[in-house]
C-alpha cells in the first residue's frame, strides 16, 4: 500500500483509520496501566536495524514503546515532578502538532498568537501582574535563564544586550537559597557570569531561605567591589517543596533595589490552591516569575512560562528583525507577534493545551486537582509516621515529602546506602517509583504527588514493597 504522507482527500479514510488505531491503542494502554510495572529498563525489544516497515508492524512497535516505557501516569509513580498529563492537554497537543504553527512570527500563527497572549495574560493576572507580559518557553531552566538576562538588562540600563558583561561595572552577584534549583547556577554560567557569581543563602529547618541571612549577604556584597544583580526566591524547592518567604524577600529586594525573581516552576500551581495560596504572598512584587505548567499543572512536556511585570522588557532583550519575517500584525493593534519575546526561535503552539485545559477544567477544576494532591501527601505522611521503620525529613508544605527507611538497630552511617539501594530496587521491581535526594549531606527517599489516581491503597502497597526490599536486603 502507498504510504500516507499528509492527509488529503485521496487518503483521508486510511488516515482516519490510522489515527483511530493509535487512539485506541493509547487508551487501551492507559486503561490497563495500574496492572503493569511502573518502570522498565528495557530497550531489548527495539528492532535493531531501523528498517522501514508496514504500518501494522509499526503499530506493534509503538505498542511496545507504550508498554516498555517508564510509566509516569502510573498510580504507584510518585517520585518526581512529572505526571501522566491531562487527557484534554494530550488531545490539544495533537491538534497543535497537526497545525504545526510557528510562534516565531505573527504571519505564521495569527490565531495561535492570540491564544498564547490570552494564556499569558491569565497567568500574569493570577500572579497579580495585571499589566505584565510573558512567554511560554521550554521549561523552568530557560525561564530562569531569561529572568537572569532580564535582570542584567535592568541593572545595566539596557546595555547588557549590546555590550554583554562589559556593561557591568562591578562583579555581578546572584543570590539564591542553598535549595534553589541547579538551573540558577547553570544560568549564571550560560549568561557568562560564571557559576561563582551565585551566592547560596542558607535555609532554616524547613529548607526555606532565611531572609536575615539574605540581608546580611546583600549588605556585604554592597560593601565590596561587587554588585547584586538578582535574588531568586523559590516557591517549591525541588527536593522538599519548601517555599521561601517571598514577601519578606521582596521587602529586602526593594530596600536594596535588586531584581526579584520568583522561581515558582513547581509551586506556581499554588496559584490555584485555596489552602496554600497565602504562601505566594508577595509574588505580585516580583520582577519576574517562572511557572512550569509541565510540572504540577499536568501538561505534556515541554512547557514553562516566564512572566514579568515590566512590559516591553522581553522585546528589549530578544526582538530582532529578520527581513524574511513579517512579525508585525499590521491589521490591528493586537495580537502582536510573540517571536521577539523569547530566546527560542521556532516555537510550538504550546499554549493550546493550557488554553484547552483551562476551558475544560476552569480555575476551580485546577484548584480541585492541586488540593487533591495536598490531601494525598498528608495521607502519605500519616502512613509513614504510623510506621516505626520510617522517618520524615520534614513536614510536607506542598506535595513533596522526603523520608527514609530506618529499621531499628541499623547504624546511622549505613542509612544512606540502604535508602539508595531501596530506591534502586523499588524501581527495578516495577512495584513503585520514588526518587532519592540529598538533604544536609544525607540521602533521603523523595516523593511527589501529582497523579490524581493515586489512592491510599497504592501508597500502602508501595510501603509494603519498600519493607519487603528492606527485609530481603538487610534482614529486618
Ligand atoms: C524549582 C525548579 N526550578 C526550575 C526547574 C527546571 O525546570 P525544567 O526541568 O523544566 O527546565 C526545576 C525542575 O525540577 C525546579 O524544580
Amino acid at each position: 500500500m502507498e504510504k500516507v504522507l499528509t492527509v488529503d482527500p485521496s487518503n483521508h479514510r486510511v488516515a482516519r483509520a490510522m489515527a483511530r488505531q493509535v487512539a485506541d491503542m493509547v487508551i487501551d494502554h492507559f486503561a490497563s496501566l495500574a496492572n503493569r510495572p511502573v518502570w522498565h529498563e528495557g530497550d531489548a525489544w527495539l528492532p535493531a536495524d531501523g528498517r522501514s516497515g508496514e504500518w501494522a508492524e509499526i503499530l506493534i512497535d509503538m505498542r511496545s514503546v507504550l508498554e516498555h516505557s517508564m510509566q509516569v501516569a502510573h498510580p504507584k509513580f510518585f517520585g518526581h515532578m512529572d505526571s501522566g498529563p491531562l487527557l484534554v492537554a494530550v488531545l490539544a497537543d495533537w491538534v497543535a502538532s497537526a497545525l504545526n504553527q510557528n510562534m516565531l512570527a505573527w504571519e505564521l500563527s495569527p490565531l495561535a498568537t492570540a491564544v498564547e497572549e490570552e494564556v499569558i495574560a491569565w497567568l500574569c493576572a493570577l500572579c497579580g501582574m495585571d499589566h505584565g507580559e510573558g512567554s511560554l518557553v521550554s521549561g523552568g531552566t530557560v525561564s530562569n535563564l531569561t529572568a537572569l538576562l532580564l535582570a542584567l538588562q535592568s541593572v545595566t540600563q539596557g546595555r547588557f544586550r549590546t555590550e554583554g558583561v562589559w556593561a557591568l561595572r562591578r562583579r555581578p552577584v546572584i543570590f539564591a537559597s542553598d535549595q534553589a534549583h541547579y538551573s540558577v547556577v547553570k544560568s549564571a554560567a550560560t549568561a557568562g557570569l560564571g557559576e561563582q557569581s551565585v551566592v547560596k543563602i542558607s535555609t532554616d529547618d524547613a529548607f526555606r531561605m532565611d531572609p536575615e541571612r539574605l540581608r546580611t549577604a546583600l549588605r556585604e556584597v554592597r560593601a565590596s567591589d561587587a554588585s547584586p544583580v538578582m535574588v531568586v526566591a523559590t516557591v517549591g524547592t525541588t527536593s522538599t517543596g519548601s517555599v521561601d518567604p517571598v514577601d519578606a524577600v521582596a521587602d529586602i529586594c526593594r530596600e536594596y533595589g535588586v531584581w526579584l525573581h520568583v522561581d515558582a516552576a513547581h509551586g506556581g500551581a499554588l496559584l490555584f490552591s485555596e489552602q496554600k495560596k497565602h504562601l505566594l504572598k508577595g509574588i505580585d512584587r516580583a520582577d519576574s516569575v517562572t511557572v512550569d505548567p509541565h510540572k504540577w499543572l499536568m501538561q505534556p512536556k515541554s512547557m514553562g512560562a516566564i512572566l514579568t511585570r515590566h512590559k516591553g522588557a522581553l522585546r528589549n532583550l530578544f526582538e530582532s528583525g529578520a527581513p524574511y519575517l513579517t512579525r508585525k500584525n499590521e491589521t490591528a493593534a493586537r495580537p502582536q507577534s510573540r517571536g521577539g519575546m523569547s530566546l527560542q526561535g521556532s516555537r510550538r503552539f504550546d499554549a493550546l493545551r493550557l488554553w484547552v485545559t483551562r476551558r475544560y477544567l476552569g480555575d476551580s477544576g485546577l484548584t480541585e486537582l492541586v488540593e487533591r494532591n495536598l490531601a494525598q501527601v498528608r495521607a502519605w505522611a500519616d502512613l509513614l509516621r504510623a510506621h516505626p521503620a520510617f522517618e520524615l525529613a520534614h513536614e510536607p508544605e506542598l506535595n513533596l515529602l522526603c523520608f527514609r527507611y530506618r529499621p531499628a538497630g541499623v547504624a546511622d552511617e549505613r542509612l544512606d546506602a540502604i535508602n539508595e539501594e531501596i530506591q534502586r530496587e523499588l524501581m527495578r521491581s516495577g512495584e513503585g517509583f520514588l526518587s532519592v535526594t540529598s538533604l544536609r549531606g544525607r540521602r533521603w527517599l523523595r516523593s511527589v504527588f501529582i497523579n490524581p489516581t493515586t489512592r491510599e491503597e497504592d501508597m500502602r502497597a508501595v510501603l509494603d514493597s519498600i519493607e519487603k526490599i528492606g527485609q530481603r536486603l538487610y534482614g529486618r
